[in-house]
């Protein structure tokens, strides 16, 4: 018998950005004509440059000939894609990383997710509050934090961040297998010194105080 996975039933809102779009909307329905100033989803503003929309053209065409038609690309992605971002992206500003240490993939919202699947289901989760509500999310999803009890889920390590702390957290005062860190921080806009990252250690690592 096909059942469902019962930790699907214990997300309790629908993702928070279509969650704020909805609500976003309703007020725009009902308040016609008044400006909206949307701090929400982040989103870009500008159109694509030149480039961009000169490459993206160049590939629509390619793929309406035979004889530069591609069809599946390599799983990790094309080479001279993986090429062009470990030269430009990295080894430009002194980053030392090989085409061989790129995947190309359909965002980090979808790698949050599916990065999951490698770990135990049984691990210890801390993520900062707030955070980027993919990664609780996912954790839930795949079983790793009890129920939502009063505002929170049970096995999951919440990390406060607030004005106090400069919306850095602290490291978990208990022993966590997995530490999300989110610098900049979504939502808050925050980022970690070195220092301040440099006292981040984990129990895998046999480091913990
Ligand atoms: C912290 C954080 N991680 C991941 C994502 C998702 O990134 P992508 O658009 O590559 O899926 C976002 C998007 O806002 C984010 O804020």
């Amino acid at each position: 018998m096909i059942k469902i996975n019962e930790d699907y039933l214990k997300l309790q809102s629908s993702y928070l950005f279509s969650d704020i779009a909805k609500r976003v909307k309703a007020f725009a329905d009902s308040n016609p004509g008044r400006e909206i100033i949307r701090l929400g989803i982040g989103d870009v503003t500008r159109a694509l440059p030149g480039a961009c929309i000169d490459a993206l053209h160049k590939a629509v065409d390619e793929m309406s000939i035979d004889s530069t038609f591609r069809g599946y690309g390599p799983e990790q992605g094309y080479e001279f894609l993986r090429g062009a971002i470990a030269e430009n992206d990295f080894q430009a500003f002194g980053v030392d990383i090989n085409p061989d240490e790129v995947f190309v993939s359909d965002g980090a919202k979808c790698d949050t997710g599916n990065i999951l699947e490698i770990l135990s289901p049984d691990l210890k989760i801390a993520v900062p509050d707030p955070v980027y509500p993919v990664y609780v999310d996912t954790n839930v999803m795949a079983g790793r934090t009890g129920r939502w009890n009063n505002g929170r889920y049970e096995g999951l390590i919440y990390l406060e961040a607030t004005e106090a702390n400069g919306y850095v957290p602290a490291i978990p005062d208990e022993p966590v297998d997995l530490i999300y860190l989110c610098f900049p921080n979504n939502p808050t806009g925050a980022t970690a010194t070195r220092e301040q990252l440099s006292t981040v250690r984990c129990r895998l690592c046999g480091i913990y105080p």
